[in-house]
């Protein structure tokens, strides 16, 4: 019974694979899950509302009231309701409409009011799965931090064979599982991220940048909210838009001074700070007011070094505040890690090496050692950065006090 107690609203929507979801409530319903289905006016037409009614043990939601009695179905009470809203099937028609915010069936009003998670399982022909505008909108999903369900290419109903099958019920019901699992429940804490590059002024038109591209933090923000943190998002010039949601707020900065005095004035609100930024460490020590002009001469730019925030952030730490720090080193990884930890008092560093293909700046997947200041050390394998995420949040959570 891997999901006793769990309240799952799962969101049917017209597409042949809706006969699937009569099996899907059946596995969901055996691990003990409540399930109430809210279904789209044409889903009524693949399956009957009856199968989907006696399967769940409640009657089916469809209109934003019952026409019979008037009776009003909250959209809101039901996003509060659920532990997990799961689309599945979920039509190119449906998934358009999440992207851009159109809420005109009590699906959709629930999908917008939602605090929980939101999986979504598309279903459709292969053209309009792989159709740019499809494409864009489960891009769109997915940086609002909703899960897409893939499957592998497969036979599709019209005799095709290709992307935009249906995963299959058991696989859902095990990524539905694994989601809901007993994951520390990270609500009331408060969670501030240094993420991205700072940009260091030379003149009015020229900096001094890095190639941090923002995603790690962003992983992070995402991955805490979705547990049920707050995230101050302290964000340099990165290249990738921050993270929409909620429980996000995103502060802009452009330089490492900038950074430094929003990190140090917000520290107090938080439990816990991470360093994901790519902090400068030296600035310009007098920008040209005016855009430099080219004269034939070489040029020489005296530097001075940055304040180092999470050496500030380690020295105000109360005791029960955690700092976690990252790492980047190409020599000496691991002693280097560990002598950063101890030098600006962090609880936590994560160590990510230049050596490793595939790790680091700009890609999508990262592998890391977390070390703690206890000592211990655990490596990970190169993954995607939203799973580096949840291994480094699932850490952090068992260090809280
Ligand atoms: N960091 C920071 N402020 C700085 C420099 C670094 O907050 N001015 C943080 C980073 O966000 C990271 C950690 O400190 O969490 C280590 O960053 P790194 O660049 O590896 O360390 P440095 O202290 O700059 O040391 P070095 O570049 O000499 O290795």
């Amino acid at each position: 019974m891997q999901l006793a107690g769990k309240h799952i609203v799962l969101g049917v929507t017209g597409s042949i694979a809706a006969y699937k979801a009569a099996t899907l409530i059946r596995l969901l319903v055996k691990e003990g899950a409540e399930v109430r289905v809210l279904m789209t006016p044409l889903a009524k037409e693949f399956i009957a509302p009856l199968t989907m009614a006696t399967l769940s043990g409640h009657p089916i939601l469809v209109e934003f009231f019952t026409p019979e009695n008037g009776e009003w179905n909250s959209h809101v009470k039901l996003g509060l309701w659920a532990d997990l809203l799961l689309i599945a099937p979920a039509t190119a028609n449906t998934l358009a409409k999440m992207a851009h915010g159109v809420a005109d069936n009590l699906l959709l009003t629930t999908y917008l009011s939602a605090k929980c998670p939101t999986m979504v399982a598309p279903a459709m022909d292969l053209d309009m799965y792989s159709h740019p505008a499809t494409q864009q909108n489960l891009q769109t999903l997915r940086e609002r931090g909703n899960t897409v369900l893939e499957s592998p290419p497969g036979e599709l109903a019209s005799g095709l064979s290709g992307k935009g099958r249906m995963m299959e019920p058991e696989q859902i019901a095990a990524r539905v599982a694994e989601q809901l699992a007993a994951k520390p429940t990270l609500q009331h804490l408060t969670v501030l991220i240094t993420s991205g590059p700072t940009h260091e002024p030379i003149d009015p038109v020229r900096f001094i940048g890095n190639h941090s591209s923002g995603k790690m933090g962003s992983a992070l923000a995402m991955e805490l909210a979705m547990r049920g943190a707050r995230v101050i998002l302290i964000t340099g010039p990165a290249a990738t838009p921050p993270p929409q949601h909620p429980l996000i707020e995103v502060v802009h900065v452009s330089t490492a001074q900038q950074m430094h005095q929003q990190a140090t004035a917000r520290f107090g609100e938080a439990q816990v700070a991470i360093m994901a930024a790519a902090v400068a460490d030296f600035t310009p020590e007098a920008p040209a007011l005016h855009k430099m002009k080219r004269d034939g001469n070489q040029l020489s730019i005296k530097l001075k070094p940055t304040a180092d925030i999470a050496a500030a952030l380690g020295a105000q730490k109360r005791p029960n505040q955690l700092l976690v720090g990252f790492a980047l080193e190409t020599q000496n990884e691991e002693q280097n890690a560990r002598l950063k930890l101890q030098r600006k008092n962090l609880d936590l560093i994560v160590l990510n090496s230049m050596n490793d293909r595939g790790a680091g700046f700009g890609h999508d997947t990262n592998k890391v050692s977390l070390i703690a200041k206890d000592g211990t050390k655990t490596d990970f394998e190169l993954k995607p950065k939203a799973d580096v995420a949840r291994d480094i949040v699932t850490r952090i959570a068992q260090m809280l006090p």
